[in-house]
């Protein structure tokens, strides 16, 4: 059998999070449940047990009560949030008015499916119960939807996990996962997300170790190979950004970087270009870089070219994203397109080529750690700049 593509890619990429376009007056009948469910007990489980029990939730007065139980439990805070940040234009504003939407109408749904996994986690920290559920719950998602039904995946009842398995009778040693709100869709087209292209979050063989461009692997520069390094931070981009747009700052944490002058400006801004001093005692090498601001968008990017604007040797980003409690800051290096000394070592050495990128990424990896490490220290501890 062949898979259309196009309709499972479709599939995959367009089950959201559907609240604000349940039908919630249309009836789902039970055999379609059974259908969808049946397919999710496709999913692969732990020991080939089949551990998982799905609860399928139609009485008006327990799905009332489920509701009660959700919004005691965060969603009542949610359509707090949602109402005072309305018209604010709050980057999350769409989420979380969907979110308030499906807190303050959860009862009305036309039924609700609690997926739940016989076992408790062992609390030893690998995934043990879970890896047995979720992808048995997805499942289901996907189903619903090649079907033109519509959930949202909600976890937020958990917080009263003890009352909800006293209202649906759960024994003890039954471990609850997902409620899933389940109605028809009005309207079937949705849009996939944006989320963030794999060639940033993929790595290759090492922790961090990117690729840009897949096209000619038997060539390694022109792969765009890069190292990427992430931090979470507590404390808003605001503040991080103070520190990660100080072209100075990597010197006091790196071994390699001496510190860094502005050519043309007295600050960050697009276009400005800076002076930049190395030194690398091993081999006895001191050597300077010119290097060009490309983004410079606080709190969110600053990014520079090293040595040509257009055609870098290396490019240099910083990325802060706003995350509960603070900030992800990561910091990504491409290597080329321009030879570099590690380029020209590269293409003067072709048998060794790739140990000579391996080692230039691992030393780059560890002096970008030292900087967001830094970054991170000063950004949650000291209070002048
Ligand atoms: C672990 C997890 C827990 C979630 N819990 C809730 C929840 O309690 N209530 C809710 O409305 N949405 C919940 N969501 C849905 C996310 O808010 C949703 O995935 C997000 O808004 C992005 O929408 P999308 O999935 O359509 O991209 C949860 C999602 C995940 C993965």
């Amino acid at each position: 059998m062949t898979f259309d593509l196009e309709q499972t890619d479709e599939l995959l990429s367009t089950t959201r999070a559907v609240r604000r376009r349940l039908d919630l007056e249309r009836h789902v009948p039970d055999d379609l449940l059974l259908r969808c469910i049946e397919l999710a007990e496709q999913a692969p489980t732990g020991g080939d047990v089949a551990s998982r029990r799905w609860i399928v939730i139609r009485d008006p007065d327990t799905k009332a009560k489920l509701a009660d139980l959700y919004r005691a439990a965060g969603g009542s805070n949610i359509i707090k949030t949602a109402d005072d940040r309305r018209g604010a234009g709050h980057p999350k504003e769409r989420v979380v008015e969907s979110a308030a939407h499906l807190a303050a109408n959860l009862e009305r749904v036309p039924v609700m499916i609690l997926v739940t996994v016989w076992g408790v986690h062992d609390g030893s920290g690998r995934p043990g119960l879970f890896d047995s559920v979720i992808q048995a719950a997805w499942n289901l998602c996907l189903a619903l939807r090649s079907r033109g039904l519509g959930s949202a995946w909600t976890t937020m009842h958990l917080g009263k996990a003890q009352e909800v398995g006293e209202l649906l009778g759960i024994p003890d040693g039954v471990t609850q996962i997902v409620l899933l709100p389940v109605a028809w869709t009005i309207g079937t087209d949705f849009k996939p997300a944006a989320r963030r292209p794999a060639s940033e979050i993929v790595w290759f063989d090492r922790w961090g170790y990117t690729k840009g461009n897949l096209g000619d692997a038997s060539d390694l520069l022109a792969t765009m190979p890069g190292v990427t390094v992430e931090v979470d931070i507590s404390a808003p981009p605001e503040r991080v950004w103070e520190f990660a747009s100080d072209i100075n700052l990597p010197a006091r944490f790196s071994h390699e970087f001496q510190g860094a002058e502005w050519i043309d400006a007295d600050g960050p801004r697009e276009g400005a270009s800076f002076i930049g001093r190395n030194e690398r005692v091993e081999v006895d090498r001191k050597w300077e870089t010119t290097s060009w601001v490309v983004a410079c968008d606080p709190p969110r990017v600053f990014a520079w070219n090293v040595n040509d604007r257009n055609r870098p040797s290396a490019q240099w980003r910083f990325e802060l994203e706003r995350i509960p409690g603070g900030t992800r800051l990561r910091q990504s290096l491409v290597i080329g397109p321009r030879l570099s000394a590690t380029g020209t070592a590269m293409v003067e050495n072709p048998d060794r080529a790739h140990q000579i990128l391996a080692d230039c990424q691992e030393q780059h990896r560890g002096n970008m750690n030292l900087t967001i490490q830094g970054i991170k220290r000063l950004a949650e501890t000291e209070q002048d700049v």
